[in-house]
């Protein structure tokens, strides 16, 4: 029984650190993403994008997807712009091989991972987020 307790003291400390910046405070933008797209999107992104972005998306061969330069790229933009950069440009080398099922999954964990609120309807077609901007610089 004790055991069990550390096992599970022990993987929740693993998942805490391995979790992305939550703690950051959450800007007012609407909730956008259901959270099973953003675990889909953990996945995934562990298959085709770690290798170059790390696993916690912190950088390696590609850059950080979750420090301030990336988010000051995106401020005021349109969520679409993010969608429509993975789709037409990653992995490197195999562009145009995700699906925009799988790259809305992957645009909401990045979106997730950066502090930005998620809901509970998923995003069904990247036309829905021409309408939604990331929040504007210095905000998120
Ligand atoms: C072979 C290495 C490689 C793989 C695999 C890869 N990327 Fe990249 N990625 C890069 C490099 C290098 C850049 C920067 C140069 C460029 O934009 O082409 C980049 C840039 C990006 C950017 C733009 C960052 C910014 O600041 O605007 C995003 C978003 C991105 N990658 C997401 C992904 C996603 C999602 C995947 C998985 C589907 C992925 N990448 C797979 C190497 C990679």
């Amino acid at each position: 029984m004790r055991l069990l307790l550390l096992a599970a003291v022990v993987s929740a400390a693993a998942a805490a650190s391995a979790a992305p910046a939550t703690s950051r405070r959450m800007p007012k933008v609407p909730a956008t993403f259901s959270a099973e797209q953003v675990e889909e999107g953990r996945r995934l992104f562990a298959d085709t994008c770690a290798v170059c972005h790390g696993p916690n998306l912190q950088g390696a061969l590609g850059p950080s997807l979750i420090v301030p330069a990336f988010r000051a790229a995106y401020s005021d933009k349109p969520m679409r712009a993010l969608c429509s950069r993975i789709i037409s440009t990653m992995p490197v080398g195999q562009a145009g091989t995700l699906s925009e099922a799988q790259v809305l999954k992957l645009t909401a964990l990045i979106s997730a991972s950066n502090g930005l609120p998620v809901g509970e309807a998923p995003v069904i077609s990247a036309n829905e987020l021409s309408a939604r901007k990331f929040p504007g610089a210095g905000k998120w």
